[in-house]
């Protein structure tokens, strides 16, 4: 029988699946597009590829849900797995994305990586034992002012269909705010949130493998992270995220009800 996986196992998969996307970065790219703005690369697939491979050989039985492959997520052992998060910044030669990597036991999120390979970056968690950012802990922030709380959001790809577009939410609480900021990889806007960079992060509409690693950092960093009704379970569909400092996750929650 497999043993249990560790968090320096998800760490290595995590490194390992940068190198590849810093070996494929600023080359020309072969792009797919799987929806009108919703784009995919061959570095996505090939990153993608090595973690699921690596998964099945290490621990077989496990369930593996990610992004382009997909998979079943009902599993007693399941991975969450986005092999680029940031994949637009990432076919435009901006350098934000990373590789995020979730592991949960019955329903719970255990183990979590996400790594930046262009700051060299690795944001991990195990659930009751804290978040480390390379390997030094990491505590989100104390604010309780919304007044000076810088935020970060993103929009989802459906933006041109959907009612669900966050601009009210945006509008509302930019005006609330220090700002809001859009860097485009929800993995990295809740680790960011964990170590105090940002003191709030939401987001409407996303997928279990852009939340699950991050949101399991924020908290062990000791955010509160709920989705944007306000329920803890994150991966149950319609999945979204409200990650915040403890003073500030109710007043995001009000304002985001209050919106449109
Ligand atoms: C996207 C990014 C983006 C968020 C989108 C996600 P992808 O993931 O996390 O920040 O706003 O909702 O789909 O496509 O880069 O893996
Ligand atoms: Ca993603
Ligand atoms: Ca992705």
């Amino acid at each position: 029988m497999a043993s249990a996986p560790l968090l320096k196992d998800l760490e290595w998969l995590a490194r390992q699946a940068g190198a590849i996307l810093v070996a494929g970065y600023e080359q020309d790219h072969q792009i797919d597009f799987k929806g009108e703005i919703d784009l995919v690369t061959e570095i996505d697939h090939r990153s993608e590829a090595f973690i699921v491979d690596e998964l099945s050989r290490r621990f077989p039985g496990h369930q593996v849900l990610a992004e382009e492959r997909g998979g079943r997520d009902d599993g007693r052992n399941q991975w969450y797995i986005d092999p680029l998060d940031g994949t637009v910044n990432y076919a435009h030669g901006i350098p934000f994305f990373c590789v995020s990597i979730a592991y949960a036991v019955d329903g719970h999120l255990t183990l979590a990586a996400v790594y930046d390979p262009m700051r060299d970056e690795l944001f991990t968690a195990e659930r009751g034992r804290g978040a480390w950012l390379n390997g030094r802990l990491v505590q989100t922030g104390q604010q309780t002012e919304l007044s000076r709380a810088l935020l970060v959001t993103g929009f989802p790809y459906s933006i041109r269909e959907t009612a669900e577009d966050n601009f009210d939410q945006f509008f509302r609480l930019s005006k609330l705010s220090q700002g809001v900021r859009r860097l485009g990889s929800a993995a990295l806007d809740l680790c960011y949130v964990a170590a105090g960079r940002f003191e709030g992060y939401w987001e409407l509409s996303l997928q279990p493998w852009d939340l699950a690693a991050g949101a399991l950092i924020a908290r062990e960093a000791g955010a509160m992270v709920t989705s944007v009704r306000g329920d803890l379970n994150l991966l149950q569909p319609p999945y979204s995220v409200l990650a915040a400092t403890p003073g500030l996750h109710a007043k995001l929650l009000a304002a985001l009800r209050s919106s449109a």
